[in-house]
Formats: C-alpha cells, sequence, structure tokens
C-alpha cells in the first residue's frame, strides 16, 4: 500500500514515504540517518495528545530515545516568541550538528521546526511527520520554512529541505471533517494547475476518499506530492514554476486578511475558493471555457466545500478593498501583482499581465 516519491535535488535530495503505520515504523526508518539514538520532536499540544506516544513507542521499537517539546496549537505559535523557545530548548536538549529534528504536526510545527532546524548551529537535519492533509500535500514538501512577522504572513524564513518525510495516513482519520476538507482544498489545486486526469480521478473519488478509503487517501497524497515533487526539482527556490503552486493563493490571503486569519476561514478553504476565483477570472479574459469555473466550483459543493464568498461567515469588506489586500500579497513583484491563471482544467501559467477592472469585476460580483 505504500508509496514513495523522491524529490531529487542533488544532495538535498530526499524520499517522502506515504501510507498507513508510518509513526509506529518511524524508528526504522530514522535509524539509519542517525549515529547517536536520540532525536528531539517539536510538535504542538493537541497532535502531542493524539499521536506523541504512538511515535514515542514506534523510535524505541528500533533503539532510539525521544525528547519532545510541545507549543500550543495554531498560527500564533508561528512567530518569534514560539520560535526563540524551540530553538533554545534544542539547543538545552544538546542537539547536535549530526542529530536531527523531527517535526510531528500540521503546517505551522512544520515550518516552525524547519526554521528551527535551518539556524540551528548554522543548519541540521530535519524529518518532517506531517499530521494534517494539508502538511501531506503541501507545506511538509520542498523545504519552505519559516514564520509570520507583525508586517504579513511567512516573512521570515529559509529554504531548508527535511532529509526525510514520513506522511502516515491513518493519522488523517483524526482530523475533523473540516480540517480535512480544508487540505483537499490543496490536492484539487493539484489537479486543476496541472494535471486534467488527476482532476477528472478526483471528480469520480473524491466522496470516497472523504469517506476514508485508505488506498484513495493513499493515491490522493502520493499524487499531489508527486507533483509537488517535480515542480519543486525543476524550481526550488520560486524563480519561475513553483509559482504555479500558488493557485487561488492572491485572492486567498486577500481573504485570509480580510477575516483577520480567523476561523472563519482556513487556509486550505480560502485556496479553494481562491482556486474557483482564478477560474472565473481566468473565463472572464477568455483564456478558459466558461464551464471550467463551473466544473470547478461543482466539485468543491459535491465535497462539500466552501466555494463562494458566501459561505464565509460574515461581512466581508468591499472589492475595492479586496483588491487592495491582494495588492499586499509577497507575490507582488516591481510592484505589479501576479497571478496565477489558466487556459483550462490543469494548465494554469503565471502571468502579471490582468487588467484591474476585470479583477474588480470579479471580485463585485462574487460579493453580490
Ligand atoms: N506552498 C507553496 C510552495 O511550497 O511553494
Amino acid at each position: 500500500m505504500e508509496h514513495t516519491v523522491h524529490v531529487p535535488l542533488g544532495d538535498r535530495a530526499y524520499d517522502v514515504t506515504i501510507g498507513p503505520g508510518l509513526l509506529g515504523d518511524a524508528g526504522a526508518r530514522i535509524a539509519p540517518m542517525i549515529k547517536r539514538k536520540r532525536v528531539a520532536v517539536l510538535t504542538d499540544e493537541n497532535v502531542a495528545a493524539l499521536h506523541l506516544e504512538t511515535l514515542r513507542a514506534g523510535l524505541a521499537r528500533a533503539g532510539i530515545e525521544m525528547t519532545a517539546l510541545a507549543l500550543p496549537a495554531g498560527e500564533a505559535t508561528k512567530s518569534w516568541p514560539h520560535f526563540s523557545r524551540a530553538v533554545e530548548w534544542l539547543l538545552d536538549q544538546k542537539v547536535e550538528r549530526n542529530d536531527v529534528v523531527v517535526a510531528l504536526g500540521g503546517g505551522v510545527i512544520g515550518d516552525l521546526a524547519g526554521f528551527a532546524a535551518s539556524v540551528l548551529r548554522r543548519g541540521v537535519r530535519f524529518v518532517q511527520i506531517p499530521t494534517s492533509l494539508l502538511a501531506q500535500v503541501d507545506s511538509s514538501v520542498g523545504g519552505k520554512t519559516g514564520i509570520n512577522a507583525p508586517q504579513g504572513k511567512n516573512l521570515i524564513g529559509a529554504f531548508h529541505q527535511p532529509s526525510l518525510v514520513l506522511a502516515d495516513t491513518e493519522v488523517l482519520g483524526t482530523l475533523t471533517t473540516r480540517d480535512f476538507l480544508a487540505g483537499y482544498g490543496e490536492v484539487v489545486k493539484y489537479g486543476l494547475l496541472g494535471d486534467a486526469v488527476f482532476f477528472d480521478w478526483l471528480e469520480a473519488n473524491g466522496p470516497k476518499l472523504s469517506a476514508g478509503d485508505m488506498a484513495t487517501r493513499i493515491e490522493a497524497v502520493a499524487r499531489s506530492v508527486q507533483m509537488k515533487a517535480d515542480i519543486v526539482a525543476r524550481d526550488e527556490t520560486e524563480q519561475g514554476d513553483r509559482a504555479l503552486l500558488n493557485l487561488g493563493h492572491t485572492f486567498c490571503h486577500a481573504l485570509e486578511a480580510a477575516t483577520h486569519y480567523s476561523d472563519r476561514l482556513l487556509h486550505g478553504e480560502g485556496v479553494a475558493i481562491g482556486c474557483a476565483l482564478a477560474f472565473e477570472l481566468s473565463s472572464r479574459l477568455g483564456l478558459c471555457s466558461q464551464e471550467d469555473p463551473s466544473r470547478v466550483r461543482a466539485h468543491l459543493k459535491d465535497m462539500g466545500m466552501k466555494c463562494d464568498l458566501s459561505d464565509i461567515p460574515g461581512e466581508l469588506p468591499d472589492a475595492e478593498t479586496l483588491l487592495d489586500l491582494m495588492g499586499q500579497d509577497k507575490k507582488v513583484l516591481d510592484g505589479q501583482l501576479r497571478f496565477i491563471l489558466a487556459r483550462g482544467i490543469g494548465q494554469a501559467f503565471v502571468t502579471a499581465d490582468v487588467p484591474k477592472d476585470v479583477v474588480l469585476s470579479v471580485l463585485t460580483d462574487a460579493l453580490s
């Protein structure tokens, strides 16, 4: 049942292993990487309660001792105070240059632990053990690490590739439906950006996947990770193609800012709505057929996901304000907003050539 995707990055190459029961087998997988049979684990309090003991037992089976720090769950943890606490804790644990730090958790922990590993003693290796669907298909792979600044999300960080990723698909069973579906927003994104056949497959298999079918879950994670690995191998530091992974994100970041990064909108929900809006914009610009945005929205609806602005609870600001918030996106280059648009399902591309009035009309209609 298990799949391995190789991320071919020369001396920074690594494997992403996807399948059930990997937490319990983590020791055997990590043992070949270390001389000292000891690892330091960064996690959050929620994940620790659910999975830390399984990991401890899995490591102990290979004679590896574990020491762990559980930080508070939530986006606020991706900040200097928690980051410095994590780095100082790792130093207190006497983590050395040849040791390995383990990130057990979702995107917040993966990003923070990866960044901590990148600066600790000028860089130590780390293993990602992602526990959310979003982290398994996106944030644990590709080496983007960091924390948020008061000025914006992910503005402080480093590219630091993990040495191994263990995506245990069994842990997905402990996610709430809402969190699972938010992660699914990123899965849909892969089909929409580069693989129409995968999108067809998701239309057919999405409901089974959401109901918990393990083989379908593994296949969806593996296909997503393979796409990400291919893109990262072509463009590790986002000079070009890697920006395609931001399909839906320009709209999403404006919506997240407008809802103050609160529980009103999870990141993956914003990505799904953002993808629907990116296809609507592409269709209005005559780039793709009118059926494409309808098909995107229909699939999101079938999955019980948010797909319209009206699905976000509470008031949203007007279209002009949302457009301003899009202008603060970090993908702005030389003052120009870059969009990921599509010539059809599976055919995304990056462009700065988007008339503002068309974006404004898409937002105005979406708000009405
Ligand atoms: N999450 C987008 C990227 O890794 O580039």
